[in-house]
């Protein structure tokens, strides 16, 4: 279960009140190989997580600023602002740096809103600062992980200070862009709208966009953030756009990769996303985020969330490849992770997660019995959520139906936003063949909140055209505005369930959609001219 408290340490030095900042699991996920201790002199990398003050006014405030009944609608805070509302405590600065410097730890950087430090350090005084801790090196394929597996504690004194320390434990998750092509039915082609797969041309009939609906401002932004070692080519994007991108104006160039881009081959993942993000947001600046050549000890998606804490200046919308089992990460961890997504609410920006790979998960409990698994930061209340779906005939721009594997559910950690309760309830009232509850919790925050095609997409890369590749990262500050007055500029989905636990009391099915919002694509699609409508300026 989740780790909501600090537990007292097993591993501490006799006569050191220390507490664990524990994981809820330490596995070593499969495919990664343990390949030894590493040297006592072998840099590591720390992420420490303080401990911010001011979080139930910055909620309060993303409430305002995200709501569009609310006088302060829009009315967003600088980065400066940010940092006034959360910034640690002189008490807690002056405690924490205290203890590193006791313990030589000398080369650490901060951010603007002061409540990270990442400081870098040998891996010996590493295991001297964290009783517990013990680094080793993990290997798959070229990929090389430095983690400890053993749980780490801190000084007692110091709990009220930390919310975590980042680079220990936690592994890269893998996403999956696949080819599918061998799960398709027999082509039915028709005269009318024949497609051999979704292309940009594709997504604006289904969407509603004409060749004009591209970024008319300047100060239009937008980004996409993969975590994966995996880089694009600008020569691919060049190519694509040359395929694919007639009839809209668009860019062919990528405006600021931040982060170190490869030299190696272009990642599928990568290419997906920086091609459809720029040929749907058209003619919009893009920025790159990426973690390629990133230190042995890094967790990227915590790097990520530090730049987002130290640019003052960022594009408004992201569109965000990661994600993780609820049930893998500690209770700290996700809410501090939350709280990063208020503060970036509270700026102004979209954050846009995909909503998994897996429908509604399964995880046995304790007794043995089987329940869903939601996945975070799906189940952030701060994030929009995205699912996906699938044309129900693969070769025509007809009516969508839910792609199975589109994540989606209920979360068991952030409870329900009050924007949500109304429409929730009626699909818990409403729907036909709901699970059984104890699969369930319909008190946590239900996703996706939306959906988009996640199938059959064209993609190239390494200069190659590739038909068939799926995965639900292809597709307002925080979501509330889109649930105001029942998603509008949304099209429902209304036929399909995703999967679920292979067992006999669901036999392999999660929820279904339902006419209205439903926990396999949230409200449904986007028709552009009525969600331009429906957000723009009132
Ligand atoms: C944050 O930005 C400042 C100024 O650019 C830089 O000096 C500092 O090292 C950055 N912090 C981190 C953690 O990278
Ligand atoms: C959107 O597209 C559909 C079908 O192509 C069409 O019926 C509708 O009029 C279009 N416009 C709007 C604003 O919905
Ligand atoms: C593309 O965006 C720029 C501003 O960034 C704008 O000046 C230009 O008119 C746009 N192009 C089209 C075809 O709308
Ligand atoms: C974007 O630019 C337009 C026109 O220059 C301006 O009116 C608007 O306030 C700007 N928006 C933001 C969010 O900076
Ligand atoms: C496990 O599931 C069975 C069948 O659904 C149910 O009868 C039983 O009470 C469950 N056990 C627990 C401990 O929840
Ligand atoms: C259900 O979700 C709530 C948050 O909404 C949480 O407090 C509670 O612990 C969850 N229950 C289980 C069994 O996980």
């Amino acid at each position: 279960g989740q780790t909501g408290s600090p537990v007292l340490g097993l591993g501490a030095p006799a006569g050191l009140a220390a507490f664990v900042v524990s994981p809820a699991s330490r596995l070593v996920p499969p495919g990664w190989a343990h390949a030894g201790r590493v040297d006592p002199g072998h840099p590591v990398q720390l992420t420490f997580a303080l401990r911010q003050r001011g979080t139930a006014r910055l909620a309060r405030l993303v409430e305002a600023v995200s709501d569009p009944q609310s006088p302060q609608y829009g009315q967003y805070l600088s980065l400066e602002q940010v940092r006034d509302l959360v910034q640690p405590s002189p008490a807690t600065l002056m405690t924490v740096l205290k203890w590193l410097q006791g313990y030589g730890v000398e080369d650490c950087r901060t951010v603007t809103t002061l409540d990270f430090l990442e400081c870098h350090l040998p891996a010996s005084m590493a295991e001297r600062l964290l009783p517990g801790a013990e680094f080793h090196r993990y290997v798959q394929g070229q990929r090389s992980l430095v983690r400890s597996p053993q749980p780490y504690s801190v000084p007692a004194e110091l709990a009220e200070h930390l919310d975590f320390v980042g680079g220990m434990y936690r592994f890269p998750t893998e996403r999956k862009a696949v080819s599918r092509a061998g799960a398709r039915k027999d082509p039915q082609p028709a005269r009318a709208s024949f497609h051999l797969g979704v292309t940009p041309a594709v997504l604006r009939q289904r969407y509603n966009m004409t060749g004009g609906d591209v970024g008319l401002l300047p100060n239009n932004s937008q980004a996409c953030a993969q975590f994966l070692e995996q880089y694009f080519h600008q020569a691919d994007l060049a190519e694509f756009m040359q395929l694919f991108g007639s009839g809209f104006a668009h860019r062919t160039q990528v405006d600021r990769v931040v982060g170190h881009q490869g030299h190696g081959k272009a990642g599928l993942e990568a290419s997906l996303d920086v091609e459809y993000i720029m040929s749907t947001g058209a003619n919009v600046s893009t920025w790159v985020f990426s973690n390629a050549g990133r230190h042995e000890s890094q967790e990227p998606f915590l790097a990520w969330l530090l730049l987002l804490s130290n640019m003052s200046a960022l594009p408004w919308v992201h569109s965000v490849s990661y994600g993780d089992d609820e049930d893998s990460l500690s209770y700290a961890y996700m809410e501090r992770v939350n709280t990063e997504f208020m503060k970036a609410a509270a700026r102004g920006l979209t954050i846009l997660f995909a909503s998994g790979d897996e429908g509604a998960g399964c995880r046995r409990v304790h007794s043995g019995n089987h329940t869903f698994r939601p996945s975070f930061p799906a189940s952030s209340p701060y994030v929009t959520t995205v699912g996906g779906t699938s044309f129900k005939n693969p070769f025509l721009v007809t009516e969508e139906v839910t792609d199975y594997i589109s994540g989606g559910g209920f979360s068991n950690v952030f409870p329900m936003p009050k924007y949500q309760a109304a429409a929730v309830g009626r699909f818990l009232s409403s729907a036909s063949k709901l699970p059984p509850s104890s699969y369930y919790n319909s008190s946590g925050r239900a996703y996706p909140d939306l959906a988009a095609l996640s199938d059959n997409y064209w993609v190239v890369t390494n200069r190659i055209p590739l038909p068939w590749v799926s995965g639900t990262s292809v597709r307002t500050s925080s979501p509330a505005a889109l649930w105001d007055g029942g998603g509008p500029g949304l099209r429902v989905v209304i036929q399909g369930c995703h999967l679920s636990c292979l067992d006999g009391t669901v036999q392999g099915q999660g929820f279904c959609a339902t006419p209205a919002w439903d926990p396999v694509t949230g409200w449904g699609t986007p028709n552009f001219p009525r969600l331009l409508r429906a957000l723009g300026p009132r």
